[in-house]
């Protein structure tokens, strides 16, 4: 393999990486700037010229400083679960993990708050502050495996966001490396600040383009006592989702209301082998609906009302899960939609999200999409949210198909999801692969302002660039 080294990289320079890394962290054999060169983005593949895993803000600092002097990509990576490109580098350079910055530094239980390191894996962070009775309720599908800091970076949802909001509602303080080396923390420890700017919501889902975040204070909320689940099936997908706008509009917020095309439920039962549920020949989508608070009573009296409502959209038989280990199971296979698309076709993802209500006309208009450019796209994603994840499968498409009239069918969507009020990603950000739709939802002024305030940031335009902005 051709590892391209740029001339950059002189053995001088390398040597001050070490220097302030240390030797063990700063790679350069084939294996490691492979491994470092994909996310979990399509099929994509881009060679970092060095990798460099720093420990803390100083010597990101350090690291920030000298890239800034000679003009040096630099590319911030989490856990590398995004589906936008985010962390790839694209234009080479220097590829800095935080994955060794994983220490939570502190549960302040009698402020319901905890700062962390951005290399902590999300769900751990979940865990430890469940310990304390507290709860972080966003919960990416990749909560496992993928960071807290790449979250804050795409300013990720998952299905609790219906009724608990995104990343960005539970960050209050965050401690940056600017691309020119300085560092700050961009507000306060507290819950209401109306003190200048918000920097701190700038830089959530800023996507590794204005700064390195090296600490992060979210609040926390207690944690609910009990959680009830369904797996509604329909026999029209298009009334699974219009059954979600009238189970909110009947006052009910459940904890979760996730949407699945047949394809999706089917995919993933084979993926994983399972047969837990089974899936009728006439049923075309799936509802799984969690309610959660600390009244079980309550708790069964909404899943009656929800029930009724869904039977109203000519739902089948509704399961109701019985035990933790049912509710594990199901909710794995939600989890892991995504994976057993992955695994079943070269696909591209879309992250389209409108107004609730909208939800049947996008989906609707998809398949019309899908039907006039001859492509198989499988459907799911947060209903609650209105965001649904549309995969486009290469399937049957030629190379020339995929690669050329296929973006036109792709601006179809977005022109559409437009049309409907939404935008063009509810959670995975633009990255590398979005950015070419930027134009259908911003104007020049737009463009322009957002585009000023990364020079003010990045006068030297070296921390992620070539990402979010088409040109
Ligand atoms: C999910 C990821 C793909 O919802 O956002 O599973
Ligand atoms: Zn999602």
């Amino acid at each position: 393999m051709d590892t391209m080294t740029a001339p950059v990289f002189t053995n001088q320079l390398i040597e001050s990486f070490k220097k302030i890394a240390g030797e063990k962290f700063v790679l350069l054999d084939e294996e490691s700037l492979h491994h470092y060169s994909h996310d979990e983005t399509e099929d994509l593949h881009y060679l970092p010229d060095v990798v460099i895993k720093p420990k803390t803000a100083e010597e990101i600092s350090a690291i920030l400083k000298i890239c800034n002097k000679e003009k040096i990509n630099v590319t911030p990576r989490g856990a590398g679960t995004g589906l936008s490109g985010g962390a790839l580098p694209h234009l080479g350079g220097v590829l800095l993990s935080t994955e060794r910055m994983n220490s939570i530094v502190k549960i302040d239980e009698r402020n319901l708050q905890v700062t962390t390191e951005p290399g902590v894996i999300t769900e751990v962070l979940q865990n430890a502050v469940k310990e304390k009775n507290l709860f972080y309720p966003p919960d990416p599908s990749s909560r496992g495996s993928c960071f807290i800091g790449g979250n804050i970076s795409e300013n990720s949802g998952g299905p609790k966001a219906v009724k608990y909001g995104v990343v960005k509602d539970y960050v209050l303080n965050l401690e940056v490396v600017l691309p020119t080396g300085e560092i700050i923390w961009t507000g306060a420890n507290v819950l209401k600040n109306a003190t200048g700017y918000n920097l701190t919501q700038l830089i959530v889902g800023s996507e590794g383009t204005l700064g390195i975040v090296t600490k992060i204070v979210l609040r926390l909320i207690p944690l609910p006592k009990h959680d009830l689940l369904m797996l509604v099936p329909f026999s029209s997908a298009e009334n699974a989702c219009a059954a979600v706008s009238a189970i909110f509009r009947a006052g009910y917020t459940p904890s979760a209301m996730e949407f699945m095309e047949r394809d999706a439920l089917e995919w993933v039962s084979k993926f994983l082998d399972t047969s837990s549920v089974i899936i009728g020949d006439d049923v075309q989508a799936h509802l799984l609906i969690e309610v959660d608070g600390n009244n079980i009573d309550v708790l069964m009296q909404e899943m009656e009302g929800i029930s009724a409502i869904v039977q109203e959209f000519d739902c089948g038989e509704i399961l109701f899960a019985d035990d933790a280990q049912q509710k594990a199971e199901l909710w794995k296979m939600r989890r892991r939609v995504g994976e057993a698309v992955k695994s079943h076709s070269i696909y591209k993802e879309e992250d389209t999200v409108v107004p609730r209500a909208e939800l049947p006309a996008l989906l609707k208009g998809v398949k019309d999409i899908g039907k006039k450019y001859g492509f198989h796209s499988v459907c799911y994603g947060h209903a609650g949210d209105g965001n649904l994840h549309v995969n486009i499968i290469k399937g049957d498409l030629t190379d020339e198909q995929w690669n050329g009239s296929l973006k036109d069918g792709i601006k179809e969507i977005f022109v559409l999801t437009k049309k409907l009020g939404g935008t063009l990603s509810g959670e995975h950000g633009i990255g590398l692969v979005q950015k070419e739709y930027m134009s259908i939802f911003f104007d020049e002024t737009q463009m322009r302002l957002m585009k000023e305030i990364k020079k003010i940031f990045d006068p030297n335009n070296i921390l992620n660039p070539g990402k979010i902005f088409p040109v």
